[in-house]
Formats: C-alpha cells, structure tokens, sequence
C-alpha cells in the first residue's frame, strides 16, 4: 500500500478499497503512516465524503484497532450513546433504567473537554466513584450489577484517540464519515447487541441543525444495522439546558431526585425522553413491541428498581452516596439572579447556559484542567413558566472563591428571554430512525 496513492485516490472523489481503507488506518495505529499523511487523508474524506460501504470499513477498521469486548452474559446487552448536550445527566437515569428491566448496560463514557463535564466527570463528584477501571474490573461489575458506566481505557480504539487528535487541529471534526467512525468503532468495541443513539441538535448540541443531526443520526444507525447490531436513535432539541441543573455534582443529585421520588416528574420533557430511550434499549434488546418496553420502563421506575440499580453501581465503584449529601452541603459561593419583567420563560439558550458554566469551573479547556465538582447553574424556572419582576431565575454557585460570580451571573442573564406567551415545548425528540 502507498499511502500518497490513497490520498490521491480520495482526493479525486474516487472510493476507496476496503483492504485500503484496512491498512490505511493499521500503518496510522502502528505509527508508520505519518500524521500528515492522516492529516490529508482526513482532509480529503471531508471534502469528498465516502460512500456507506466506506464508512463501514473505515468504522470496522477503528474498532479492530484496540481491544474488542464481547459478553457471555445470560440477559442481553445494550448500551446508549448521546452526542452531547447542556445538563445531559439522562445517562444516569436510561442506563440504570435499562439495567433495571434486565439488560445488561456496559458503558464506556468520556471526561468532557469544553463548556460541560462529560458523564464521568459528574460520577466523579461522588467521593470514592472510580471511574476509571480496568476492562477486567468494568466487566465484573456489569456481569455483577447490569451496568457499569467507567472511562474508556486506551485499550479500546487508539485508531480514533490518535485521529481525533489530528482532527481537532486540522479543521477536519466536522465529517460525518469521520464522525460515524469515531462514535460508532468506540461503541462497537464495547460490544453491546444493541446500540441507542440521542442525536441533539440546537444551540447547546454538536450539530447546530436538525437537517445534519438526522443525517447523522441515520448514519449511525445504518452503521450499527451493518455491523450486526440491533440500533435506533432519536433525533432530540438542545436549544434549551436538560432539566434544572448544569455543572457536575448538581447533575448528579438532579438524576438522584428524579431515581428517587419520580412520579412528580415523570412526564417532564427531558425524564420522558430517558424513559424513551431506555424503552427503545430494552425493546430492541429483549426483543419485545416498544409499548411493552415503555410500560416496563415506566413501571422499574416509579417503583424505585431503577434507583437500586444505581446504588449498586455506584457501590461497585467504590462511590459513597452518604459522603456525597455532604459534599452537597458544603458551603459554596452562590449568586441568584430573578426575573426584570413579567411574562413567560420563553427561551433559555444553551449555549449560553453552558458557558456560564464553564466559566464558573464546572467544564476544562484542556484535558490536565481540574474540575470543580460544586461549581454550575441551577435553573429555577422551565420553558413556558410563568414569571413575575423579582422571581428567581437561577442560581450561579462555585467554591473556592466568589470571584467572577457576578459577571457570570450577568452573562446568564442574557440566556433568558420573556414574552407574553410561549415556550413550552412537550417533547423533546424532533424524529425518530429505527
Ligand atoms: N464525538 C466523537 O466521539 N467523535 C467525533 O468525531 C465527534 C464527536
């Protein structure tokens, strides 16, 4: 094989070979491809896209490039992936929902880099969670508890931690082939049967427009169905932040109240699109009509299934919630912010929610940046509540030290919009690909 040759082939909008696709990406793993040489590959792939077939092979390629998980489990396996959202905490609510209707949830998650935490980051905050074990240990717990969600290790796909890096300073993220075979070679790796994909699109989301989020969506999902997984996945707004709270350990005890006491909320927009997502994993799972897996969702999550399911992974973890209700209490520095008119919630943007965030500590800029757990924005109003001059809006909190609250706290305001009418939007989810 003659790297250049690929490149030029690709570069001409010509597709390209499996075997070529293949070696490309083992010479890149072994380092005899230079990065430049990746670089350009990349470059063209973005330009000239690749075909459905290519996509697979590229995928198929990441995914062989590090260890590959598979599970002799006697319930099966699903796992769920969303690309990123402003108060995304719904992965501790669907997979230990899923876990809890007997499927078994292996989840290999991240560390944010950028305006929020990732999922780990949020574990992270209850003191003694490890969030960073051995596949031998992630195995045990998932075979021991049904679901374990820790950091995936550089065993798995060093294909797309090496390309990724490439393509974060070479203008080359925004290719769905690539994006495809990044997300879905890191997930197929894991090994789970059946793959749930939340595709956000909107201000606080990766893509900014429906139009590339169902592309993408139905991408993912294609690529799954060719790898011989059973897959689905929702198309979903992020203009607006996920619920209430957005930082990290605020996340968490926001998907602790919804686990512990949810009936009052169960009808909430962003509760009712993880029960959907753990109903559309348990139906593609077990293999039952969605509506049976919803009123079994549903069911293990009123009756507090879903929250013993938690518990015990954190307890396989190491974490302490005990320890974690005190951290909570710790004194931190706070700053509210109320309402200058009467009206209604019309808008909260995302984007802008999540800078503030960021702002206050609660996202890294780079990956050897240290979190604060306690730092975020708790949301005191939703979209289409109704709001009179001086009613609290949200508050700012961070420890440490009070400094930049107050800035922060006029940027969020520029993140409410009131009008005389509107807002309220009853679902999340925009389109639906199975
Ligand atoms: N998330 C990933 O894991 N990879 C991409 O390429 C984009 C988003």
């Amino acid at each position: 094989m003659i790297a250049k040759l690929i490149i030029d082939k690709k570069r001409e909008g010509r597709a390209l070979g499996s075997a070529e696709i293949r070696e490309f990406i083992e010479g890149f793993t072994a380092g005899e491809i230079p990065d430049y040489q990746m670089s350009a590959l990349a470059m063209a792939i973005c330009c000239r896209g690749m075909t459905e077939r290519e996509t697979a092979d590229l995928t198929d390629a990441m995914m062989r490039s590090g260890r590959c998980l598979d599970w002799t489990l006697d319930i099966p396996t699903a796992d769920k992936h969303s690309t990123g959202g402003v108060g995304d905490k719904l992965s501790l609510i669907v997979q230990p929902l899923a876990a809890a209707c007997a499927v078994a949830v292996p989840s290999l998650t991240g560390r944010g880099l950028g305006l929020t935490g990732g999922t780990a980051d949020k574990l992270e905050t209850i003191p003694g969670y490890n969030a960073s074990l051995s596949l031998d240990d992630f195995q045990r717990v998932v075979s021991d508890v049904g679901v374990s969600m820790t950091v995936q290790t550089g065993e798995i796909t060093p294909a797309d931690k090496k390309l990724y890096a490439l393509r974060d300073v070479t203008g080359t993220v925004a290719s769905i082939p690539l994006i495809v075979g990044s997300i879905l070679s890191k997930k197929l790796a894991e090994g789970a049967s059946t793959l749930v994909f939340d595709v956000k699109w909107g201000l606080g989301a990766f893509m900014k427009t429906k139009e590339d989020a169902c592309e993408l969506a139905r991408a993912l999902v294609s690529g799954a169905k060719a790898a011989g997984r059973k897959a689905a996945a929702l198309v979903t707004d992020m203009n607006t932040p996920l619920g209430r709270a957005i930082g990290n350990a605020n996340e968490v005890a926001e998907a602790l109240d919804i686990l512990k006491n949810p009936e009052p909320v169960a009808d909430r927009a962003d509760v009712a699109l993880s029960i959907e997502l753990s109903s559309l994993m348990v139906s593609l799972a077990k293999e039952i009509p969605l509506d049976e897996a919803r009123a079994l969702c549903r069911e293990k999550l009123l009756d507090g299934s879903a929250l013993e399911k938690f518990k015990a992974m954190v307890a396989a973890h190491g974490g302490d919630l005990d320890k974690f209700a005190k951290l909570l209490e710790q004194p931190k520095f706070k700053f509210k912010i109320q309402a200058m008119r009467s009206g209604v919630v019309s808008a909260i943007d995302a984007e802008k929610v999540a800078r503030v965030a960021f702002k206050l500590g609660a996202g890294r800029e780079k990956a050897s940046d240290t979190i604060d757990p306690l730092a975020g924005v708790t949301l005191d109003v939703q979209l289409g509540d109704k709001v009179s001059i001086g009613s609290p809006l949200a508050t700012l909190e961070k420890s440490g030290c009070p400094d930049g609250l107050e800035s922060a706290a006029a940027d969020l305001f520029k993140a409410f919009t009131i009008s005389p009418s509107g807002g309220k939007i009853d679902s999340l989810i925009f389109e639906r690909i199975v």
